[in-house]
């Protein structure tokens, strides 16, 4: 698509970290009477034409929300696609991803993945370490009350020790002890086809978010559509529970 075509995204308002959950695979097998497996796939089309162009406009961070700590529970064949899905993209993905120097993290327990798929993350975390360009976070097996049972032990753990005191403890030490440590938190949050949920997806980081739910299923959700939730973004007015002079 030609840059003419698209919103015009003002440079110097970037949000530093968006954060996408891409709802809506199934209904739209559903409306164009394909299996669930070609929804979750055209989802993983436009999901590439987003990730390049995060990175190409200088976004610090894009976290998006491939597979709940929930989507164990459906039905076999649908967990086998997508576990198949986040191998193929992987595999396809990693040389560009890494020439465009982006840095890819996992979010969630992912060691509870078949064999496969846990090399594989593992192989993209550790050939793009060393990249500066676009914070990717892929959240899988990810739920954000897990994750934050995980920080109270990881803390309460250091406290135990005697590595930190409680009087230390701020939302600093909160921040540092959670996935997404170092990163800044969610500006922008996502949320396709039209539902209006928080769905346990990074609670803690969308503490300020601003809040974006365009209406189409998240395969029809267009790079046309990204520019414009983010100049829908631009267009808010942020106080972090200040008064405006
Ligand atoms: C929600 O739609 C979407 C998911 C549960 C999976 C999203 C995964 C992908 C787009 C592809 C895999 C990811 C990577 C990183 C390759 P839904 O199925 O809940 O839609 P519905 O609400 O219409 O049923």
């Amino acid at each position: 698509m030609s840059n003419a075509a698209l919103a015009p995204i003002d440079m110097n308002k970037l949000p530093k970290h968006i954060a996408v959950i891409m709802d809506g695979n199934g209904r739209w097998a559903k409306k164009n009477k394909v299996k669930i497996a070609l929804g979750h796939r055209a989802g993983t089309e436009n999901l590439r034409e987003i990730i390049r162009s995060s990175s190409d406009l200088g976004i610090e961070a894009l976290s998006i929300f491939a597979f709940s700590t929930e989507n164990w529970s459906r039905p076999k064949v649908e967990v086998d696609a997508l576990m198949q899905l986040i191998l193929e993209f992987f595999s396809s993905e990693i040389d560009e991803l890494c020439e465009k120097k982006v840095r890819i993290t996992m979010l969630g327990d992912i060691t509870q993945l078949p064999e496969r798929q846990l090399l594989a993350l593992r192989e993209a975390e550790d050939r793009t370490r060393e990249n500066g360009g676009l914070r990717l976070n892929i959240a899988i097996n990810y739920g954000a009350r897990a994750e934050m049972v995980r920080m109270v032990k990881q803390i309460a753990e250091k406290v135990q020790a005697g590595e930190i005191s409680l009087d230390s403890i701020t939302e600093d030490t909160l921040s540092s002890h959670l996935y997404t440590a170092g990163l800044p938190q969610i500006d922008l949050l996502i949320r396709t086809s039209g539902e209006l949920r928080l769905s346990n997806f990074l609670l803690y980081q969308c503490a300020y978010a601003e809040f974006v739910f365009p209406p189409m299923l998240w395969p029809d959700y267009s790079l046309k559509d990204y520019h414009e939730s983010i100049c829908e973004f631009q267009k808010r007015k942020r106080r972090f529970g200040s008064r405006e002079e």
